[in-house]
């Protein structure tokens, strides 16, 4: 079986691991595995924009980037993890522009930005427009520009290496086994330091916007060697897919002005939160929307509503949301400039994942021991800036400033570590799963997928309180006397252990959530 040696592997090349990758290689020998050819990767969707407060088009601060954050995210937030993303935010989205990263652009040339739902000025006020954006294409300006200089730097890539398991040795992780997936061949990579960069788990949902490759390869791997998986209960609805696909249609829709409307043409969001309408933070549009639909008031008694930008200037919709207009019609054979569009909520983004400190290094229990030689950043980790509810544009803002911080921090890590050995036979363990399977790669990705359903839905249960993303409708109420606090969950000869840590709270105590 041939065996590489590097001193760090990413696996990913979404956004998260290229930025990664591109910070821990500046002095180390930095190898990155992928599942897919890199730019197709799942980062390459995201297309409404990524959140910093630049004031290009209007007075913003980071703090209040970072309270929208902390209250969109119903108070779960790690508030010192979510301070560092919305400072560096903002220096993270000009290095992303030195790199050549295409924004749309003011008449006077500074970036653009427009609104997302649950960003606002002054603590609440009022939306204000905070999103950076290439047209309706952010996040595939993003890797395009991220591979380019990946590749500039001279990083290597394994494309089409799906990682099975992960080696750790001695109490540290030293390496990754790995599927070439041309061949079947299992490769071993030996490394001071591994990040993990693979994404969320969608795929568990029938509806999700989420690509069919979105099966939690690493959080799945790692949940397998002890590791604990942090607030799986959390699992975000974005409102706006296209009715029974579950094709994202961004929320920059909104942000433009498009409108939420059910059977009676009624804007609904008014009644649930008059100031920020349908620019509420997406748990409670998504909410409101179920609600809608079951009250009757879906399109034509069916479980849908209408997302209308008819009354919006055709230009702003061709300039500025051109990806969505193309699906639009492709897929439902809609012209949106004149009718309105069939959505429902789609599964979107996992708020929980593989627990890491504000450095990226993988912390394996609820004392935050850090497990040497392992890294997370991006979805398939929790540092937890996103709590209960991530806010749209969020995403994009942590992978980045989390896969550089966590890219810096293991290109340290590596200059001064030695190399662990491998454990004995290290792939052995693996090619005994293999000898039991077929359709190999399905079967590997199904496996992630039903232990992170276990590991979600174990979760759910046992948080009897409404909170963000989670909601039952026989706990309704948030319950901060007992809940304010984070799960994890330990697989655990195939059942999920619960234990608890707190939230780390600096500068906003809970309030209650109204918008
Ligand atoms: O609606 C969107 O464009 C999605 C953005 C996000 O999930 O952050």
């Amino acid at each position: 079986m041939p065996v590489h040696q590097f001193d760090g592997i990413i696996v990913g090349a979404g956004g998260a691991g290229l930025m990664a990758a591109l910070q821990a290689s500046g002095s180390a020998r930095i190898a990155v595995l992928s599942k897919l050819y890199p730019t197709r990767s799942h980062t390459g969707t995201a297309q409404g924009g990524i959140g910093a407060a630049l004031g290009n088009l209007e007075e913003d601060r980071w703090e209040w980037h970072m309270f929208d954050t902390v209250k969109g995210g119903d108070y779960l937030v790690d508030q010192d993890a979510a301070e560092i993303m919305c400072r560096e935010a903002v220096e993270t989205v000009y290095e992303l522009e030195h790199m050549g990263l295409p924004f749309s652009r003011t008449p006077e040339g500074k970036i653009a930005q427009r609104p997302f739902g649950g960003h606002t000025k002054e603590f609440g006020k009022a939306p204000v427009k905070r999103s950076c954006y290439a047209a309706d294409r952010t996040g595939h300006m993003i890797l395009q520009t991220l591979y380019q200089q990946c590749i500039r730097q001279g990083v290597t890539f394994f494309d089409e290496y799906h990682v099975v398991d992960l080696l750790v040795n001695q109490g540290a992780a030293c390496g990754v086994v790995a599927l070439q997936i041309a061949t079947g061949e299992l490769h071993t990579f030996h490394a001071k330091a591994v990040l993990f960069a693979t994404g969320g788990y969608g795929r568990i949902y029938k509806i999700t916007s989420n690509a069919l490759t979105l099966t939690g390869d690493g959080m799945g791997v790692a949940f397998r060697r002890g590791i604990p998986l942090e607030d799986m209960e959390f699992f975000q609805f974005h409102p706006t897919g296209i009715y029974k696909m579950g094709i994202l249609i961004t929320e920059a829709a909104r942000g433009e002005g498009g409108i939420l409307r059910n059977k009676s043409g009624e804007r609904f969001m008014e009644r649930y939160t008059p100031t920020l309408k349908d620019l509420a933070p997406r748990d409670m549009v998504s909410r409101a929307i179920y609600k809608e639909v079951r009250e009757g008031r879906g399109i034509d008694g069916k479980d849908y509503v209408h997302l209308d930008l008819t009354h919006l200037d055709p230009k702003v919709i061709h300039e500025k949301l051109p990806d969505i207009t193309d699906f639009v019609e492709t897929y439902l054979g809609i012209d949106p400039t004149k009718r309105p569009i069939p959505i429902q909520p789609t599964a979107h983004y996992a708020m929980g994942g593989i627990p890491t400190n504000v450095q990226g290094e993988v912390v394996a229990d609820e004392k935050n021991t850090v497990l040497a030689g392992l890294y997370a950043a991006g979805e398939c980790a929790c540092v937890s800036v996103h709590g209960a509810n991530r806010l749209g544009t969020n995403s994009l803002v942590d992978i980045i400033v989390f896969g550089r911080r966590g890219g810096k921090a293991l290109g340290e890590f590596v200059k001064r570590a030695p190399f662990v050995p491998l454990p004995e036979k290290p792939e052995a363990a693996t090619a005994a799963r293999i000898g039991r399977l077929q359709e190999l790669l399905e079967a590997f990705e199904l496996e992630n997928l039903l232990d992170l359903a276990l590991a979600t839905v174990t979760g759910a249960l046992a948080r009897e309180e409404s909170r963000g993303a989670h909601y039952r409708e026989d706990f309704p109420k948030r319950d901060d006397a007992k809940w304010l606090r984070h799960s994890l969950g330990f697989l655990r000869e195939g059942r999920v252990e619960l234990r608890y840590k707190p939230v780390a709270i600096t500068r906003f105590q809970p309030q209650e959530r109204k918008y």
